[in-house]
């Protein structure tokens, strides 16, 4: 039996050939998911941006060294989780993705999610929250621990939506509301044990 990590390089190289997303045509590359593939926990973002896109790896600008932070507040480093987007390619001018493009790129992530198959998947902003809770608010429901059945992902899985990084960087009010939320993921996940 191949190991989650050969198998998720197996799923990229497939889908790097086969993705019909129309961002591939002015992205420079595919920004696969990164980090341990053996994680409980899994953060879903919405769509690389300049830097991912030249360098290859998510959130590896000014939002992702927030992120770093956030994950050092909890004890842990970018090397204990598993970080991907709803969209592996950037959109121009980094414009919010259309649900085409979500669309096609979504069979990629969802197998993402069934060969790691977290414990907890942690949404960054409303782009990775609506494709699993699609009614939902972000304001409203931030910072809950949410289960829900996902036939999908043939399991009852658990969620904890956030606010967007980028969105928070700059906004005092969001920005502690945040890391309040994101401080209740060592708890959220001692729950899930
Ligand atoms: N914002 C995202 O949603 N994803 C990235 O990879 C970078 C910034």
């Amino acid at each position: 039996m191949a190991s989650k990590r050969e198998q998720l390089d197996e799923l990229n190289k497939y889908w790097q050939e086969n993705c019909q997303c129309e961002l591939r045509k002015t992205a420079k590359q595919a920004v696969f998911g990164d980090g341990n593939a053996e994680a409980e926990i899994v953060f879903i973002g919405e769509a690389p941006g300049k830097n991912e896109d030249a360098g290859g790896k998510p959130f590896i600008g000014a939002a992702g060294k927030f992120l770093n932070e956030m994950l050092e507040g909890i004890g842990r480093k970018r090397e204990d989780i598993y970080i991907t987007n709803i969209v592996k390619y950037r959109p121009p001018n980094n414009r919010d993705p259309e649900p085409k493009e979500k669309e096609d790129c979504n069979e990629w992530l969802i197998n993402e999610l069934k060969i790691i198959n977290p414990k907890l998947i942690v949404f960054l902003g409303r782009h990775s929250m609506t494709r699993f809770f699609p009614t939902e608010k972000i304001s409203e429901i931030h910072g809950k621990l949410l289960l829900k059945n996902i036939p999908e992902l043939e399991k009852k899985q658990a969620f904890l939506p956030l606010y967007h990084p980028a969105a928070a960087l700059y906004n005092g009010g969001m920005r502690e509301t945040l890391i309040k939320d994101f401080n209740k993921i060592p708890k959220a996940l001692e729950k899930l044990s």
